[in-house]
């Protein structure tokens, strides 16, 4: 299987191609694909890890060699934050990327999986959705916003707070991915919690991101845990491609929901989503946080949706 990684000399993107190389299947292939022309110096560095991953780089003109053949492409282009500023602000710049890789595979690679890392987004899912549909090779099973770090992030706060293995956590994060759209639903976990525990620890997952934005002083965001998170999901879907199912959270296009993308748990299998889960019972603290953020969700996907649409 060939999985592309758009932004793989990044600060996400370099060590999230390390975890590939380390994490795919032998005999996986693994394109690495930046306008950084450092890119194939990265490949050239990953080469040398003695795994049966196959590593190339590719440099800004190869858009198309990196993505021929490719089973999933995963996305980390773009800019990311500074302090001071919200995943929206991020918009003006990394719609239009996201929109260009994502037209580029609809021709190279038109049966990929897409998982969308590059912020914000609650609308660069839809831009990509959209970007697919209008070339024609759309399938709502396949395009995936990446929110495994919010999932992480909530098994260790909980973890630390409790004083369990926050491995053994299972947390369920329905919503978006920003700010108060993130919606863990800590009041299903088997630990004990009281509502004000809750009520402290939801918003610091809310704003995690914002926390390590801060901490890195303009230096960017979340990289090293992103890379984690990513990796994590991408084979997970990579081995549900091959048969081995798995139930993930991801912020995907559903229907019958109250927005048309939302992060929920679904099922991955052979073709992407298989199944899109019941997320389970919401406390009346999650159920009205959780309907006070639809709106400003809701405004993130038009504004994907109509950039899409209009460019
Ligand atoms: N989904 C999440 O949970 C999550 C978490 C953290 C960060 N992010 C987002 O991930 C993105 C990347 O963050 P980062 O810290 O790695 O940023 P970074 O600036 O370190 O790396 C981005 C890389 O993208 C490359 N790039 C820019 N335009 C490109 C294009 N058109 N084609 C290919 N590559 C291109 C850059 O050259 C750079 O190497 C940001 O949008 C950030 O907000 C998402």
């Amino acid at each position: 299987m060939k999985v592309a990684v758009l932004g793989a000399a990044g600060g996400i993107g370099q060590p999230l191609s390390l975890l590939l190389k380390n994490g795919l299947p032998s005999g996986s292939e693994l394109a690495l694909y930046d306008v950084n022309p450092v890119v194939p110096g990265v490949a050239a560095d990953l080469s040398h890890i003695p795994t049966g991953v196959k590593v190339a780089g590719f440099g800004a003109d190869q858009l198309e060699d990196a993505l021929a053949g490719c089973s999933v492409v995963v996305i980390p282009a773009g800019v990311p934050r500074k302090p001071g500023m919200t995943r929206d602000d991020l918009f003006n710049t990394n719609a239009g990327i996201v929109r260009t890789l994502v037209a580029a595979g609809a021709k190279a690679c038109p049966d990929a999986c897409y998982a969308i890392i590059t912020n914000p987004v609650n609308s660069t899912v839809p831009i990509a959705a959209e970007t697919l549909k209008q070339a024609g090779v759309h399938d709502a099973r396949k395009v995936f916003g990446v929110t495994t770090l919010d999932v992480i992030r909530s098994k260790t706060f909980v973890g630390e707070m409790k004083g369990v293995a926050p491995e053994e956590l299972e947390v369920t994060v329905v919503g978006g991915h920003s700010g108060d759209t993130i919606i863990p639903l800590l009041s299903q976990l088997d630990v004990e919690l009281s509502d004000e525990q809750i009520e402290q620890l939801t918003p610091r997952i809310q704003n995690a991101g914002t926390e390590v934005v801060e901490a890195k002083a303009g230096g960017g965001s979340a990289t090293l845990s992103m890379a984690e998170a990513g990796a994590r999901f991408t084979l997970k879907l990579v081995a549900a491609l091959g048969g081995e199912e798995s139930i993930q959270c991801a912020y995907t296009e559903v229907e019958g929901q109250p927005t048309p993308f939302l992060a929920l748990p679904v099922r991955l299998g052979r073709n992407g989503v298989e199944e899109v889960m019941d997320p389970g019972a919401f406390s009346s603290y999650e159920r009205k946080i959780f309907d006070d953020m639809l709106p400003g969700l809701q405004a993130n996907i038009d504004k994907g949706l109509s950039f899409a649409r209009e460019s």
